[in-house]
């Protein structure tokens, strides 16, 4: 790569939806133990987007305050990791260009590949701007995580939208070369055109996810990275927070070591107070482990942190980062509990209705009632 240049995340931010459904209201629905749900998967809520809320609305809350910071003269790349696009065609990321009144001399791109495509253009923009160190490139990773309902998969649905700018002389976090990386054909996770739900082999998926861990880092090793125990934190792709726990026990078991439940713990738990919150975001789900890790109390100054990003079907990455000095000041600590925390609560029904909403095929205008009251979807289909 080119020399000594410091190239990273300058600035994150997030943003998720208008509704929260929560755990206790799906298990007495359910009829599961709601300690399934808080302590066997870890998580307690999940993010339900209104009627008029999807990718792009969430994107671009998320991204307008990035560009309210930093001013956007020096976006020339806008790349849109998303399973969930609006569009077989038209990149979501046109629309989020445009609602941010973006420079017209830019490019615009989305990027699939289920849950790790956000990582993708994260390395992309590495790319990009080492390539001319004083472009920025606007990175978004956002989803929605949809299920059939009484599916086992309903309880690990959530929605939210990470965008993040990369640049050099970063004030977050300086992304290191190498990366590990490991593809394979398997069919553990997957969307056809037709569906608006996936269809997930749940239990082969957590197999399939632990296996790329162990592909991905053997990678990272071979191409000279890190020891595992130069490591302060990892931030895993969390569909559900407990399989950070799983993947995190299964690397140190992998390489010999101890997995301490205390260590894993240290290593992992401040990386999922976002995610147990919000539930799986797909794209976006390791990088607000990346958000909770920054926002903790946990001083990462000058410390290494590992991420492991898993997209079923599927393709895995490790890479490391260092948190620069001074990141605290540009933090975005009470936006993001803000974020969680004006969500309106929905019982059951409201809930159901809202995932079984589907828009008509036909074509035409269909006007919907505004029910947010964050960013207004001004873009027409
Ligand atoms: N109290 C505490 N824990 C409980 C419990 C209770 N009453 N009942 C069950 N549990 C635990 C189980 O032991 C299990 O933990 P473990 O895996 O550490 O043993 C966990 O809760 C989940 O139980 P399980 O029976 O496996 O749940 P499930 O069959 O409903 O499926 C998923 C769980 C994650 C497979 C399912 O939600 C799913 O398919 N999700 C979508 C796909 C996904 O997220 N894949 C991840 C990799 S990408």
């Amino acid at each position: 790569m080119s020399g000594e240049l410091a190239v990273g995340i300058h600035d994150l931010a997030f943003a998720t939806t208008e509704y929260v459904l929560t755990h206790a209201t799906l298990a007495a629905r359910t009829g599961a133990d709601v300690a399934k749900y808080h302590q066997g998967i870890g998580q307690t809520a999940i993010s339900v987007p209104a009627a008029d809320e999807d990718v792009v609305t969430m994107a671009a809350t998320a991204a307008a305050t990035i560009v309210a910071r930093h001013g956007s003269d020096r976006i020339r790349t806008v790349v849109f990791a998303t399973e969930t696009g609006i569009d077989q065609a038209k990149a979501a990321g046109i629309y989020v260009h445009s609602l941010l009144g973006l420079p017209s001399a830019a490019r615009v791109v989305e990027l699939k590949q289920a849950c790790y495509a956000g990582t993708a253009a994260l390395q992309f923009a590495i790319g990009l701007v080492h390539r001319d160190p004083a472009q920025q490139v606007l990175v978004i990773a956002a989803d929605t995580s949809r299920y059939e309902l009484g599916s086992p998969g309903e309880s690990t649905q959530g929605a939210a939208a990470v965008a993040m700018l990369v640049g050099a002389g970063p004030a977050l976090v300086r992304i290191e070369d190498p990366a590990g990386l490991q593809t394979a054909d398997i069919m553990d996770f997957w969307r056809p055109n037709y569906r608006n739900t996936a269809l997930v082999d749940g239990q082969e998926s957590i197999a399939a996810y632990l296996q790329a861990v162990q592909g991905a880092w053997k990678d990272y090793a071979e191409q000279g990275g890190r020891a595992l125990t130069e490591f302060r934190a990892f931030c895993y792709h969390q569909p559900f927070t407990k399989m950070a726990y799983k993947a995190h026990r299964h690397l140190l078991r992998h390489c010999g070591l101890d997995a301490e439940a205390a260590d894993v713990d240290r290593a992992v738990q401040p990386t999922t107070a976002y995610n147990s919150v919000i539930g799986n975001s797909y794209t976006a789900s390791i990088y607000l482990g990346l958000a909770a890790l920054l926002d903790s109390a946990v001083d990462l100054t000058g410390r290494a942190v590992g991420f492991l990003s898993y997209g079923s079907g599927s393709v895995a990455e490790f890479f490391a980062g260092e948190v620069v000095p001074g990141y605290r000041t540009h933090l975005r600590t009470v936006q993001h509990r803000a974020a969680i925390d004006r969500r309106q609560d929905i019982d059951y029904a409201r809930y159901r209705d809202l995932h079984q909403l589907t828009f008509p095929a036909d074509g035409g205008d269909h006007l919907r009632p505004r029910e947010t009251s964050g960013h207004k979807r001004l873009y027409e289909s």
